[in-house]
């Protein structure tokens, strides 16, 4: 868990929109997100493909620069907007404060270069570091990683190391610099299980050996619960649920949350036939209904989640918030109480 809640976040992400331009129409791809992740939190950022976490990752780092892009809002991050800085400024900030890793290691390395060479590199464009000392400090980051034999690891090329290996030789990169925070977005989706099972164990120990927060990335639940402190759950580039991960999963306050927990399959217990799956598919971002996004699959829809969003956040209780007007104050509906054994859809 973080180890002081009362400190300010380390990132505070207030009315994030992202937006691109197409053929003269723009395309809201992200609306008003708003999110914080506090010193040594690790936050899951959940949802379906195309609910917009990749570019949410993308547009806090700067590095989208599609045409047409616009980004709004804001994202505090120890006292600096990352919105507001030039590319120079973001530049010096990638890998030394903030650092990324993808879901394709392949994509993070050059193929020509051996990968001790690259975190070698890394390395000494932060730091005033000889070659010699900058080897000794690649060799000791693999090591940290569980890369067997860093020394000789090192000097081999990327599509020298099988996919588990490549992941955590793109960690120990990330890591060379010791940032505060580090974006991982689907660091486990290509690796078996038994791989990724180490993986969301060395993020978790990050915090305690790094003193890193993480924003975590996945589509999967089960990661989620394994591995953050905090969820946040995206439905179409919007925000529906947001709180520490026990409480949200405990009680899901939005109907999608609890649809999505409700198709994991029990650990205990008989397994159903078939688990309950949500029909039908999240809308393109041009096609958003004018009031909830999620209204067209919900199966509690009425007359007030349909003339606008439901307005950002009803608290549900202490850091849990939701995107929802049923559990709200004067709702035709009853309150409900979810639990991830509730069928609702
Ligand atoms: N450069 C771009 N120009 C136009 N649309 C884009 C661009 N990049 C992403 N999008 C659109 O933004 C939406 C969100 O994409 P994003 O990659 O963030 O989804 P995601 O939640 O990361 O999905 P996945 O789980 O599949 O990785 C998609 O509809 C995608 O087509
Ligand atoms: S606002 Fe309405 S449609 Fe949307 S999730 Fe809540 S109950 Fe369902
Ligand atoms: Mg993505």
């Amino acid at each position: 868990m973080p180890t002081n809640t009362l400190s300010p976040p380390l990132l505070d992400v207030h009315d994030l929109c992202v937006s691109f331009t197409s053929r003269g129409q723009v395309i809201p791809i992200v609306e008003n997100l708003s999110f914080s992740i506090g010193e040594q939190e690790i936050l899951g950022l959940v949802g379906e493909s195309g609910s917009g976490k990749s570019v949410t990752a993308m547009a806090l780092m700067g590095l989208i620069d599609a045409p047409g892009v616009h980004v709004s809002g804001s994202a505090r991050f120890k006292g600096q907007d990352l919105l507001g800085l030039s590319g120079k400024q973001m530049r010096a900030l990638r890998g030394r404060e903030i650092a990324m890793i993808f879901q394709d290691p392949m994509t993070a390395f050059t193929p020509v270069y051996t990968i001790g060479w690259q975190i070698d590199e890394q390395l000494r464009a932060h730091q005033n570091l000889s070659r010699k000392q900058a080897r000794t400090r690649t060799v000791e980051l693999l090591g940290e990683m569980g890369v067997p034999d860093p020394a000789n690891t090192a000097n081999r090329y990327p599509h020298q190391l099988s996919g588990g290996l490549r992941q955590r030789a793109m960690i120990a990169m990330a890591l060379s610099c010791n940032p505060s925070l580090l974006i991982a977005d689907e660091p486990t989706t290509a690796l078996d299980v038994t791989v990724q099972a180490q993986i969301l164990d060395l993020m978790r120990r990050l915090r305690t050996t790094y003193g890193s927060s993480v924003l975590l990335i996945t589509h999967d639940m089960g990661v989620v619960a394994e591995t953050c402190d905090s969820t946040l759950v995206l439905y179409s580039g919007r925000a529906a649920e947001t709180g520490a991960t026990q409480d949200l999963f405990a009680h899901p306050q939005h109907p999608y949350t609890a649809a999505l927990l409700a198709s994991i399959p029990p650990m205990n217990g008989p397994r159903p036939d078939r688990l309950p799956a949500i029909p039908g598919t999240p809308p393109q971002p041009l096609e958003r209904p004018a009031g909830c996004a999620f209204a067209p699959r919900c199966t509690y829809t009425h007359a007030s989640c349909l003339p606008a969003p439901p307005p950002a956040f009803c608290t549900v209780g202490q850091a849990h918030k939701v995107a929802c007007v049923l559990p709200g104050e004067g709702n035709p509906l009853p309150k409900r109480a979810y639990t991830s054994a509730t069928p609702v859809l």
